[in-house]
């Protein structure tokens, strides 16, 4: 019998050039580096220059995790984009990133589930490529997330950057394998009643314009924490595993204190906690794979490894998937 998972073979990352430090922000709203720092973590997050869209990110995260896997452009079948800012309305962002990497055969769409979306992309590429529709899978989280934040509103605009990250994901048959390698398990949820509590008041069907993210930081919070907790539960019992086996927490990085939280109610050492929050601020789904791929190419997260990573966001959706490298 054939037993087919995705694992995880290459993984690339592009940070925009211009950094902006909490002292900047303070220069021009009614905030401090101290608030900033003290109810987040955030240091400083990157923004994407003028001429610089969501694909270009993409594009330069993608050829690093090409680079990366020892891979051309055309050994891919299938780009899952995540994001919540798209270059355009239509086409999807990942069909001009295949066309940026002169893609012309296989298959290619975005997936919106913001701060969720690298692992609802993980999720939606594994089962294709479990399910026979390709052999390799680019799964990019590529956000300009500034561009849609109010920069009057301080609650929201000192917690956000720009960035993009991607891994490669290839099929395999795992039938006999020497080692259990791959996507062990994902794991979706959304509720659609938390509306109200983070969303963007902008679309091209609703008010026609693009609109800025609109958040009630408290309530998020407390979701963030009990919803994360139960997801990486379920993702932990699904695979007969528990905290204890977990080598790496790669969360969603969108607030030390959840990250901080999450990584106590698993009881891990802080050091395997892999954080970016810090210096990239939240980067929605660009977040996940961001982290990731740092503690990959630094060393820290080496092959038969177990990785756990969750995240959540406006829809209110969430999820969690378990990797082992
Ligand atoms: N600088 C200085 N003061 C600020 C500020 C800023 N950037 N933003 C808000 N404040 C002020 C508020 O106006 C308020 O002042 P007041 O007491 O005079 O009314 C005070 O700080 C407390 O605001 P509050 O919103 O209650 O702070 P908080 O402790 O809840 O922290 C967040 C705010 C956003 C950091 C926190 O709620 C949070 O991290 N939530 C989760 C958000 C998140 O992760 N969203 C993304 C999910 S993908």
């Amino acid at each position: 019998m054939t037993l087919v998972r995705s694992k995880i073979i290459g993984c690339g990352s592009y940070l925009p050039e211009n950094i902006l430090t909490n002292d900047d922000l303070a220069a021009r709203m009614d905030t401090s580096d101290e608030w900033i720092q003290k109810r987040t973590g955030i240091r400083q997050r990157h923004i994407a220059a003028d001429d610089e869209k969501t694909s270009d990110l993409a594009v330069n995260a993608a050829r690093d995790a090409l680079d990366h896997a020892g891979l051309e452009a055309g050994d891919i079948d299938l780009i899952v984009v995540a994001t919540t800012t798209p270059d355009e309305t239509f086409p999807a962002t990942a069909t001009t990133v295949q066309r940026k990497l002169d893609i012309g055969a296989g298959f290619a769409f975005d997936v919106q589930a913001v701060c969720a979306g690298f692992v609802y992309g993980l999720a939606v590429a594994d089962s294709m490529l479990k399910t026979g529709h390709g052999k390799r899978a680019l799964v990019i989280g590529a956000e300009t997330f500034t561009r849609i934040l109010d920069w009057e509103d301080r609650g929201t605009a000192v917690l956000f950057g720009d960035g993009a990250g991607a891994v490669i994901l290839e099929a395999y048959d795992a039938e006999g394998a020497p080692e259990d390698r791959g996507v062990l398990s994902t794991h979706l949820h959304s509720d659609g009643t938390e509306h109200d509590i983070l969303y963007v008041d902008g679309g091209p069907s609703g008010t026609g314009t693009v609109g800025h993210v609109r958040m009630a930081g408290k309530e998020v919070y407390k979701h963030a924490v009990t919803k994360l907790s139960a997801v990486v539960d379920e993702a932990l019992a699904a695979n007969d595993l528990s905290a204890a086996d977990v080598d790496w927490l790669v969360p969603h990085q969108a607030n030390r204190r959840i990250i901080d939280a999450m990584g106590d109610r698993l009881k891990l050492d802080p050091s395997k906690v892999v954080v970016t929050v810090d210096r990239h601020a939240n980067t929605s789904a660009a977040s996940i794979p961001l982290a990731l791929c740092e503690a990959v190419r630094d060393g820290r997260i080496k092959q038969g490894d177990l990785v756990l990573m969750e995240g959540i966001g406006g829809g209110l959706a969430w999820g969690a998937a378990l990797v082992r490298f």
